[in-house]
């Protein structure tokens, strides 16, 4: 199936920090930088033809040499982790693909991190 780019920016996508446009390199209107702290995360609303996996590519960047993991919640739920390692600056943005339980219909895909760093910056999902 032909794939959906979901923007960190765009409602009904949730950015609890600021959308930025400081670095280059982004896609649509800006990206999340979300607050440095393990409250602030980013949330997609995902549209899945069917139930089953997903596999989603979150794209980001980290212009620290430290990782910034999260947690990927689904609807609500704890999935799994993903790591979002150093990309080498914050104009460097690389992709993660993470694959996801969702169901027939709109899904929320939050990033929450697990460290006071809090995410890196979160560009887009595609799915
Ligand atoms: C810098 C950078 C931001 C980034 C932040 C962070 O302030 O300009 O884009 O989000 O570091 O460490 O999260």
């Amino acid at each position: 199936a032909a794939t959906t780019r979901y923007e960190a920016e765009t409602s009904p996508a949730v950015c609890t920090g600021v959308v930025e446009t400081e670095w280059s390199g982004y896609s649509g209107g800006g990206y999340c930088n979300a607050t440095n702290s393990t409250s602030g995360y980013a949330q997609f609303t995902v549209t899945a033809p069917a139930s089953g996996t997903a596999t989603v590519a979150v794209r980001f960047a980290n212009g620290t040499t430290t990782a910034r993991p999260a947690t990927v919640v689904v609807n609500g739920s704890t999935v799994t982790t993903a790591s979002f390692e150093g990309t080498g600056a914050w104009t460097t943005w690389s992709t993660k693909t993470i694959t996801v339980p969702v169901t027939a219909g709109s899904n929320t895909v939050r990033l929450t991190p697990t460290t006071a760093n809090g995410l890196p910056n979160v560009d887009s999902l595609d799915a």
